[in-house]
């Protein structure tokens, strides 16, 4: 059986969580898009673990996959290799040959582009990583070993953002040669290795980052990530094909949050939005920043459930609209008549809300009304209910 699970709203959904909770059962877990741009809270033996570019299966032992369709920073895996290592952590992880370096200058290009376009990105350096891949300048991790090969490309790529200065570049070449060098033994070409541990019987789950409405085709374009974030986006993301995907589990919270600028119609402001995002604890674990607070958005569920071919639903966090006595969900648009799923400028749009039955504990008819509203409208069966931080507050269904 191999599962990929996905987040269906702006991320942040708590895919880390679900991906531990379910990887027992899992024999490798592989990342397949994105970078350090993605942060997943784990909490594991009462410590809690933040990471970025490992999946977090590996802290059950499991292996790691981090698939060529991934933009890695090694200084940030080195520095999160170094921490798990420290709690007595050995990652067992295989790094993709064909995966595509993140530099120092794809970090200050993302900073001075974001500057311009004002997308809010996580100024990881995800964007430049992807445009200089695209551009057929990018430099890949198995290029790392060749001088000639990195610093041509090295020599390319800021020369087409007009920042070339030989010195600089001849210098970061170093610098990620010597920052790569010591992932080497873990450096394999990962979509033959995988594929072949497919064959083998071994069990795989995917794991997404980022979400469904960050896609860089399906996603609010132009405020999205720059990377193919639905589970389509695992097929070229680790050079799979479509039939080895056994099911698809979407992880979403019944309220929604978002990071950075972007349409967000079911957007709340104040007290309620101010309470809700510190009993959830909704700052970005990246980059520390607010994050920002709405309602239950049905057109963009069902959106990002059909396009992501969602079979099961992961529901996390019910726990912090506890206590709430009605419960706005927006069931429909207005957007010069009403609209069902979500048009391609949803600028424009108007949530029109009902209101639910509010619910006192994970026993209260109420949840589970709702949960049964959002299997209606997902068109999908709620198969696990997450209601605290802990791998024990879940609740698997059926
Ligand atoms: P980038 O991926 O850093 O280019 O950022 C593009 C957009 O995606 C910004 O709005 C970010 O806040 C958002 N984003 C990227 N990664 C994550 C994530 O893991 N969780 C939530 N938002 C993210």
């Amino acid at each position: 059986m191999n599962i990929a699970v996905i987040g269906l709203q702006f991320g942040d959904e708590g895919k880390g969580k679900i991906v531990d909770y379910l990887a027992e059962d899992f024999d490798i877990i592989a990342r397949y898009s994105g970078g350090s741009n993605a942060g997943h809270s784990v909490l594991h033996n009462g410590k809690k673990f933040k990471l970025h570019l490992i999946p977090s299966g590996v802290l059950r032992g499991k292996i790691g996959v981090l698939g060529n369709g991934m933009a890695i920073d090694f200084s940030v895996l080195d520095e999160e290799f170094s921490s798990l290592k420290e709690e007595g952590i050995e990652p067992r992880i295989k790094i993709s040959s064909r995966a595509h370096v993140v530099t120092s200058f794809h970090k200050i290009m993302d900073e001075r582009e974001d500057e311009i376009i004002g997308i809010g990105t996580t100024r990881r350096g995800i964007g430049p990583t992807y445009e200089t891949k695209v551009k057929r300048v990018g430099i890949r991790v198995g290029d790392v070993f060749d001088d000639n090969v990195m610093l041509k490309r090295l020599k390319l790529a800021t020369k087409l953002w007009g920042i070339y200065y030989e010195k600089e570049v001849e210098k970061e070449a170093r610098a990620i040669k010597e920052q790569v060098r010591k992932f080497k033994e873990f450096i394999v070409d990962t979509e033959i290795w995988l594929n072949e541990a497919i064959r083998a019987g071994k069990n795989v789950l995917f794991e997404g980052s980022q979400a469904a409405l960050l896609d860089v085709d399906f996603g609010t374009y132009p405020f999205v990530t720059s990377s193919n974030t639905i589970s389509g986006g695992m097929l070229s993301g680790l050079g799979v094909p479509p039939r080895v995907i056994d099911k698809i589990v979407g992880v979403m919270k019944p309220y929604m949050t978002r990071v950075g600028a972007g349409p967000f119609p079911t957007e709340i402001f104040g007290d309620i939005a101010k309470e809700l995002r510190d009993k959830g604890n909704e700052y970005g674990a990246t980059t520390g920043r607010p994050r920002r607070i709405g309602w239950l958005d049905l057109p963009l569920l069902r959106y990002a459930a059909l396009v992501g071919g969602v079979d099961e639903i992961a529901l996390t966090k019910v726990d912090i609209l506890e206590g709430m006595k009605k419960i706005p969900v927006a069931f429909e648009y207005d957007c010069n008549g009403k609209r069902k799923y979500p048009p391609l400028h949803i600028e424009n749009c108007k949530p029109i809300y009902n209101e639910l039955d509010g619910w006192e504990s994970i026993e209260d008819d109420n949840l589970w009304n709702y949960v049964r509203m959002i299997e209606k409208e997902a068109g999908a069966k709620v198969r696990i209910v997450s209601y605290g931080a802990s791998r024990e507050d879940t609740k698997l269904i059926g």
